[in-house]
């Protein structure tokens, strides 16, 4: 397994964005309930958040509970719900200590109101924080944040505040829910799972795409490093050629 040093410091990415994959599977390989597998998550989140901050990186987004998992059983939401309520206050003090910055995309009005209340004070509390930005991705699905985006631009149309003919990229971006961070350079999958299942899919147009069979709480420092040195050996291209990139 890779160690720090090996990752150059120099070429990281801004925004690193994780699907933390694969729990269940990890508890019933041990002949464990799924829930086990998500208490076990939870050890993974905290080694990727300390991984990412000491190395230098500015937003890390971890997709931890998307629009389809609520069509789960109700008892494994709840278990998921009671889990985020608890991480999140544990944590809190972690964060501040490490300047971090906690932020939501999703539907957090969805969010049972323990755990809203639990989240936004966070959120208030660490608001300063300067080190790094960590976004959690709760009750999120992409195609939800573009839908919500074209309601917002079309009630601003129907107000006068702004013209059809004004919107761009950069423009409809800035009215998704993810907007307070830059695109994801680099993108990883956990549990050899190779689909995107509606996670950020207007903003990982052009990154790097990872995928690794490690369960999600195998996940630890190493498995960052090593997602990282795989991307440092990548020629970003943007429809360029080689040449171009070489003589620039
Ligand atoms: C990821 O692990 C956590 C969530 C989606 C909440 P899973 O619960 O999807 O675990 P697998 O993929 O079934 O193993
Ligand atoms: C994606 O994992 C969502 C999260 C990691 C929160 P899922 O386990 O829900 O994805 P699918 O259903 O296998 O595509
Ligand atoms: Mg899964």
């Amino acid at each position: 397994m890779p160690v720090k040093s090996e990752v150059n410091l120099e070429n990281l990415p801004k925004h690193v964005a994780i699907i933390m994959d694969g729990n269940g599977r990890w508890a019933k390989s041990k002949g464990k309930l799924r829930v086990f597998g998500h208490k076990s998550g939870v050890k993974a989140v905290r080694e990727t958040v300390e991984a990412a901050a000491e190395l230098g990186i500015k937003y890390l987004t971890l997709y931890a509970f998307s629009t389809e998992n609520w069509n789960r059983p109700k008892y494994e939401i709840n278990a998921l719900m009671k889990l985020l309520v608890n991480s999140i206050s544990k944590e809190t003090k972690t964060l501040i200590k490490n300047n971090i910055r906690l932020s939501a995309i999703g539907d957090v009005k969805s969010l049972p109101a323990d755990c809203r209340k639990e989240l936004e004070e966070t959120i208030k509390t660490t608001a300063n924080n300067t080190r790094m930005q960590l976004n959690l991705a709760l009750s999120y699905s992409s195609r939800w944040e573009i839908v919500d985006a074209v309601k917002k631009i079309a009630t601003e149309i129907t107000e006068g505040k702004i013209e059809a003919d004004n919107i761009d990229e950069e423009m409809f971006g800035s009215y998704l829910d993810s907007s307070n961070s830059p695109n994801p350079e680099l993108l990883i999958r956990t549990s050899g799972e190779y689909r995107i299942s509606n996670f950020l899919l207007w903003q990982i147009a052009y990154a790097e795409l990872y995928f690794t069979n490690t369960l999600w709480p195998d996940f630890g420092k190493e498995d960052l490093y090593a997602a990282l040195i795989d991307y440092q050996k990548r020629e970003r291209r943007f429809g360029k050629t080689s040449e171009q990139l070489i003589e620039a």
